[in-house]
């Protein structure tokens, strides 16, 4: 009875970002109660002093004015991930959340390592995340996240299924686990279309709130099948201040508006180098990344410096997000992270009001 009439006020609270109730959200992780004691565990798009004591005032209010005999003895916060509702994603791969593409125009952007950042800060964040390595000619995922060993296989059913290997506390998937990095490079488009489509299906990943794409450069036939075939919920296109990156970067963003992908997020790599005294040298040029934010009114995620100890961390298999190496740069990673939890908790809400095309008779 009790815990009915909890859920029921939840139903009328609003989470302070999204102004959706906890029960829409499916925000209403854990209700225990202890005689007049409740504790609560509730999902929020985002972590952060301000908001969760908005949230926790508005909830100790209606709790005060509707079960004034309960007694709030704690109200813990975890990050709540919205899904990203659609038919496709769902039939291929249920227990995944939401899909984002991390892509760029051309090679050499940064796009892995950013991806690689990106999901170890999520998962520092406390979501659950996977990575797939989808650059089947260049796979860069096992170096830099410093693993060589191979995946494991089990049987789900009649199925054998691929394990794959964590570390950082996200769930990775590369072809470099499993072939010799030679002979991708041989393979024609449909194979690694197929590749592709065997670590979606083929790989017990249960539950996941993101699943990572490290996308392959460029805008060519491979990479447009590709945003066919994997039902993203969004892609976040990196690029480098300069004009000829920013070309390609654009390229890309029409690439992933044509099959029908929002962009959510742009995020500039390469931005400036920091000199010791903190003067900034903007060696690739300036603000091309919220240039090209503005011109499709799409959000700049980030600017990340060109810095030696990101390169290192990627060879060493150590990703800075992870932190230890540099706190400046582990912030810079972690701010994304949260950046990008927020919105596509915002884009999955608003899709989920958006009624479509109505047609009237
Ligand atoms: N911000 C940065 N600072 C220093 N080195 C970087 C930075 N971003 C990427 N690199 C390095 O540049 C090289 C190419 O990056 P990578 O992520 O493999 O690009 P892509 O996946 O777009 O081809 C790698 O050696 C990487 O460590
Ligand atoms: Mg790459």
């Amino acid at each position: 009875m009790s815990q009915e009439k909890i859920i029921e006020i939840l139903s009328n609270i609003n989470e302070p970002v999204l102004n959706t109730d906890y029960v829409t959200l499916d925000f209403v992780k854990g209700i225990s109660l202890n005689g007049k004691n409740l504790t609560l565990t509730l999902g929020i798009s985002e972590i952060n002093d301000e908001i969760i004591s908005q949230a926790s005032d508005e909830i100790k209010k209606e709790f005060s004015k509707l079960m004034p005999d309960l007694n709030i003895k704690e109200l813990k916060f975890v990050i709540g991930v919205t899904e990203h509702k659609d038919e496709k994603k769902n039939s291929v791969m249920p227990g995944i959340k939401n899909t984002i593409a991390v892509a760029s125009g051309k090679g050499g952007v940064g796009k892995s390592t950013i991806a690689v950042n990106l999901a170890v800060a999520l998962a520092k964040e406390g979501a659950k995340v996977g990575l797939i390595d989808a650059d089947i000619y260049g796979p860069s995922i096992p170096l830099m996240f410093g693993i060589n060993k191979k995946p494991g296989v089990t049987k789900v059913g009649e199925k054998s299924m691929l394990v794959p290997l964590e570390r950082y506390g996200v769930k990775v998937m590369s072809i470099g686990f499993l072939i010799e990095e030679k002979s991708a490079v041989v393979w024609r488009g449909p194979m690694a279309s197929s590749a592709l489509k065997q670590f979606i299906g083929d790989v017990v990943w249960d539950d996941l709130d993101y699943l990572l794409f490290d996308m392959p450069p460029g805008t060519g036939d491979i990479q447009l099948t590709l945003s066919q075939t994997i039902p993203l919920t969004c892609a976040i296109i990196v690029t480098t201040p300069q004009d000829i990156s920013l070309a390609d970067a654009r390229k890309g963003y029409v690439m992933f508006e044509r099959v029908n992908v929002p962009t959510m997020g742009i995020i500039e790599n390469m931005s400036y180098y920091k000199n010791p005294d903190g003067s900034r040298e903007y060696i690739f040029g300036k603000g091309g990344g919220k240039k090209m934010s503005e011109e499709f009114n799409v959000k700049l995620l980030g600017e990340i410096p060109l810095n030696m100890k990101i390169r290192e961390g990627g060879d060493s298999g150590s990703p800075v997000a992870d932190g230890g190496q540099d706190t400046e740069l582990t912030e810079i990673f972690r701010k994304m992270a949260k950046d990008t939890i927020r919105e596509i908790n915002l884009m999955n809400i608003k899709s989920s009001a958006d009624p479509g095309l109505v047609i009237e008779i």
